[in-house]
């Protein structure tokens, strides 16, 4: 299994600014050190989140915690070219995974962040144009002059990972992983991560809320109400049921908190010091399928 410094739950902040809960400096500031008290010490974003505003939120806010920079890990992200109030001149929504574009975007945000260096750049979404040893010539120039240590991908298939990864070192695959979205435990992205040492990260893991939102949709209702039966059986909360099945899995997929409720990021810090069988993983798992395995 890979080795690194990225802690076992990540933060995502994608909702802690005009996305989601839009905290202010001082709430965002006493969120990072509650994360760190707790142990995640690993925050994720993106260039567009908060349409391009949560990275300088966030950047402020930390400044303002007195935190030191080597105790936290920051993951962040490039290659969407979305419109928002920050990018009026952008007008087709496109990806972008040149040399030029990666750079100027890793440029900006050092800048919002008010750091000196990413932990870890992805490229948000596989572009079906893209260019490996663009992307190489790039992560070359960051990684040399020190303002990137590490590189992966977000959403790319197997094979685009090792499309990437004949030029580069890809060292983490940023996924979607719920009981919503299992694909990757059997088209062989998991897998895959194992055999390379690539990280696995798992993005939306209560499904981006579809796990507790209101809905009438039959088909989801039933979906949670199985999942609920199974935490209900063993005594647990659904979210931390959840944080149990990924956690469970051998790839060491490091789940991203997406609340910005500190009770919530808790309770995934919690999980992970709970071991379930592996018949209690096959229960959710066909909970979330309802369907038992062949
Ligand atoms: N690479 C990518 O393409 C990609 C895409 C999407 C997201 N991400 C990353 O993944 C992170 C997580 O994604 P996500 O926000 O979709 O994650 P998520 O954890 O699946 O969903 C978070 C939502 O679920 C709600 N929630 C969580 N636990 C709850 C509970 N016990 N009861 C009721 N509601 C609950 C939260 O509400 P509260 O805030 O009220 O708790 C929030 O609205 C993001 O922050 C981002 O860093 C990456």
């Amino acid at each position: 299994m890979p080795k690194s410094n990225y802690s076992k739950i990540i933060a995502g902040v994608m909702k802690w600014g005009i996305w989601g809960a839009q905290l202010n400096t001082s709430e965002m500031a006493k969120l990072i050190e509650s994360c760190l008290d707790l142990g995640v010490t690993t925050f994720d974003h993106a260039d567009i989140y908060g349409g391009h505003t949560t990275e300088a939120e966030w950047g402020n806010a930390f400044q303002q915690s007195g935190l030191s920079r080597e105790n936290v890990q920051i993951i962040t992200k490039c290659g969407i070219m979305m419109s928002s109030a920050q990018r009026p001149k952008i007008k087709t929504h496109h990806y972008d995974t040149s040399k030029g574009h990666i750079i100027n975007s890793v440029d900006t945000s050092l800048k919002n962040l008010k750091t000196e260096y990413i932990d870890m750049l992805l490229i948000h979404r596989p572009s079906p144009i893209m260019n490996p040893n663009e992307i190489m010539k790039a992560i070359d120039i960051l990684k040399t002059n020190g303002k990137i240590r590490q590189f992966g991908v977000s959403n790319f298939t197997t094979d685009q990972v090792k499309l990437i990864n004949s030029s580069v070192d890809v060292e983490c695959n940023q996924i979607e992983v719920s009981p919503f979205e299992l694909s990757s435990f059997l088209n062989g992205t998991l897998d895959h991560c194992m055999l390379e040492g690539i990280i696995p990260m798992a993005w939306s893991p209560m499904g981006g809320g579809k796990l507790f939102a209101p809905t009438s949709n039959p088909t989801l209702l039933n979906q949670r109400e199985r999942l609920s039966n199974v935490a209900q059986k063993y005594g647990w909360e659904l979210d931390e049921m959840v944080y149990l099945f990924l956690l469970h899995h051998p790839a060491d997929i490091k789940p991203i908190v997406g609340s910005s409720k500190i009770e919530r990021v808790k309770t995934a810090v919690d999980s992970a010091h709970t071991i379930i069988s592996d018949a209690q993983w096959f229960e959710i798992w066909t909970a979330a399928t309802g369907e038992n395995v062949p």
